[in-house]
Formats: structure tokens, C-alpha cells, sequence
């Protein structure tokens, strides 16, 4: 007897190939990302984010929408895998990753070898990456998935800490000249603004360079399309 396979994706994110709907949101993704622009998605577990990010990963997705993926260095990381969350770790395993998604690309080697021979990476270390990627007329595009993890202080982590992190992922995706050459895409559980540190008149707001999106349950028409692709044998 055939044994029956379970046609739902469980416990990962579902393959670019199976992903269905969200067609807005993949339209303002990469109008984001071609404008160099940040985007902050927010929705519970379960709801869709990693599928989301790692659709974002698929050069087949670019090239529907109509933009040459070759220019871009796609990195995608998940926050989880931090712990505990250090900013130190987290810039370095960004600048590994960006090493690990351009070994044709002798200069970039060469340069991301040479940060990771130091004993600690910085934010300054990625906006220097940042250059040289500009200068081989590339750009990257950060998928931060579960970037409510750098919000939660910890015995080594703290909100002082939080608040100096949060403001040097803003200085590279805002203030920087290499936020040319940059284009962050960050999931959270709750909207950023709801959930980091409070803003008090003298400091500036850490989160007005995303625009915002809700990811929401599938409409009906996303969870017929999911149907239809499941063949039910009576
Ligand atoms: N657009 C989608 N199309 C098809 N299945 C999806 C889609 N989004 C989520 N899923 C399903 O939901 C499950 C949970 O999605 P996931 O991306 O892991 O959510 P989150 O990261 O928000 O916790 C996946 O295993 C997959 O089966
Ligand atoms: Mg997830």
C-alpha cells in the first residue's frame, strides 16, 4: 500500500516552491529593497515570518518580480541562533555570512577574512563591508528574522546595551553613507515600537527608518490556493 505523505509543511519554513499569497507584502518587500529601504514585518508564531524571509532568499521570487538578484548579496539570519545575543556576535556572524554568499568575489574574501581575523567585530566592521560591496557594485540585503531577541536585556546584555545596538543598526540603515548600498528586512512577535525600549523626548526613535507590516492569518483565497495544491484522493 502507497503510504500517504503529509502535503503541510511542519516545524520549518515552508519552500519558496509551496509558499502561497502574501502577495502585497512581497510586492512592498521588494519595493523596499529597491529603494535600499528597511521593512519591519510583525505577527505571532506560527504566523509566517521565516517563510516570508526565506521566499525573500529564492533568485526565481526576484526575477517574477522583475529584479536582477545577481547585484545582491541576500543574507538571512535568525537572531535565535545568538544566544545569548551579544552585538559582537551578531555583527560578526553577519560578516561570515556575507563571506559564505560571495566566494566568487575575490576582493569581498579578502576583505571579510581579513575583519574576521579580529578578535571582535563591530558595527563599524559591517559598514565597511558595506563599502566595499557598494564598490563592487553590489548591495546587501539583511533578512533579521526573530529580531525581537536583541530587545530582551540580559546579566550581560543590558538596556543600556539594548538601546546602544538598536541605535547602531539605525546609523547603518539610516545615517551611514553605506545605507546605499543596504536594504535590512527584520520579523519580530509584536510591532518593534511596542516592544523595545520606551522613547523619551532627548533620544531618537530607534525604529522610524522601517516601514510597518502586519503579517495576518492567509485570507480564504491564500488558503483555497493551498488547498488546490494538495491532491485528495476520496
Ligand atoms: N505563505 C505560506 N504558504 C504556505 N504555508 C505557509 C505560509 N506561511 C506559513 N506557512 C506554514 O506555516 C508554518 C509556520 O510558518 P513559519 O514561517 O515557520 O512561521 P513563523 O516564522 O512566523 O513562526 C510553516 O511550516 C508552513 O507550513
Ligand atoms: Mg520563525
Amino acid at each position: 500500500m502507497a503510504s500517504l505523505r503529509n502535503p503541510f509543511t511542519v516545524g520549518q519554513p515552508v519552500a519558496p516552491e509551496r509558499f502561497v499569497g502574501r502577495e502585497n507584502l512581497i510586492a512592498t518587500a521588494f519595493d523596499q529593497i529597491y529603494n535600499r529601504s528597511n521593512l519591519a514585518i510583525w505577527g505571532g508564531p506560527g504566523m509566517g515570518k521565516t517563510s516570508f524571509l526565506n521566499l525573500l532568499t529564492s533568485h526565481q521570487v526576484w526575477q517574477s518580480e522583475d529584479i536582477d538578484p545577481s547585484t545582491a548579496v541576500i543574507v538571512y539570519l535568525s537572531c535565535l541562533e545568538i544566544k545569548p545575543f551579544f552585538p559582537a556576535t551578531f555583527w560578526r556572524r553577519i560578516i561570515y555570512l556575507i563571506r559564505e554568499k560571495t566566494k566568487d568575489n575575490p576582493t569581498l574574501q579578502a576583505k571579510t577574512l581579513e575583519l574576521l581575523k579580529k578578535p571582535k567585530s563591530t558595527k563599524d566592521n559591517l559598514r565597511y563591508i558595506l563599502k566595499k560591496i557598494g564598490e563592487e557594485n553590489k548591495f546587501l540585503v539583511l533578512l533579521l528574522d526573530d529580531y525581537n531577541v536583541t530587545l530582551n536585556s540580559h546579566s550581560q546584555y543590558t538596556e543600556t546595551d539594548v538601546e546602544t545596538f538598536l541605535s547602531e543598526c539605525r546609523n547603518l540603515a539610516y545615517h551611514s553613507s553605506e545605507r546605499r548600498y543596504l536594504s535590512m528586512i527584520v520579523t519580530s512577535l509584536r510591532r518593534l515600537n511596542e516592544t523595545g525600549p520606551r522613547l523619551t523626548p532627548e533620544k531618537s526613535p530607534w525604529y522610524n527608518h522601517y516601514a510597518f507590516q502586519q503579517l495576518k492569518p492567509l485570507n480564504q483565497n491564500e488558503v483555497d490556493s493551498l488547498l488546490n495544491k494538495i491532491e485528495i484522493t476520496p
